[in-house]
């Protein structure tokens, strides 16, 4: 397989080359397991500040946000609807963005290092499938450049990750 290739000096600029590779790497493939493993893979390559990176998928059988594909460490296995701030963010239907864990309450602590976070929720023709989560060792890691390019990277995907 080809290799993500990026140089860039802004995390503007390494959402622009990333975007595209990554709609030409799941264009060809129709597995929704296969494309959101290289999606994480991917995203925690590209930027140095993510610390994790995943998602959490709906399960209907239980009605709650289970583990999907990630990269970093082993992480909360389900996470009930409107808790935490990935529960929040599906409930919500809104990509949330939190500076300082410590003051989201109800925020859920998977990893003890966690800082700060961002959850964009997974929509595709007014349906919702989960959230992708992203996580920081550093406090105020994640802003409105961050939302904007990964809301557009799931809006763009969405149909090649449901399952
Ligand atoms: N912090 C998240 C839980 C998932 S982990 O960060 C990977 C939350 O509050 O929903």
């Amino acid at each position: 397989m080809e290799e993500i290739k990026i140089i860039a000096e802004t995390k503007e600029d390494l959402y622009e080359q990333l975007l595209p590779q990554l709609f030409s790497l799941v264009g060809d493939e129709s597995n929704p397991i296969a494309n959101m493993a290289n999606i994480v893979a991917a995203l925690k390559q590209t930027f140095p500040y993510y610390s994790w990176v995943g998602f959490y998928l709906f399960e209907n059988k239980s009605n709650e946000l289970v583990l999907g594909p990630f990269q970093g460490k082993i992480a909360c296995t389900r996470i009930a609807i409107g808790k935490g701030v990935c529960g929040t963010s599906y409930q919500k239907r809104e990509t949330i963005i939190v500076p300082d864990v410590n003051q989201f309450p109800g925020h859920i602590f998977c990893d003890g290092d966690s800082k700060s976070e961002i959850v964009v929720p997974i929509i595709h023709q007014n349906k919702i499938f989960g959230v992708l989560d992203v996580d920081s060792h550093n406090f105020n890691s994640f802003g409105e450049t961050d939302k904007k390019y990964l809301e557009k990277l799931i809006s763009t995907i969405a149909q090649k990750i449901i399952l």
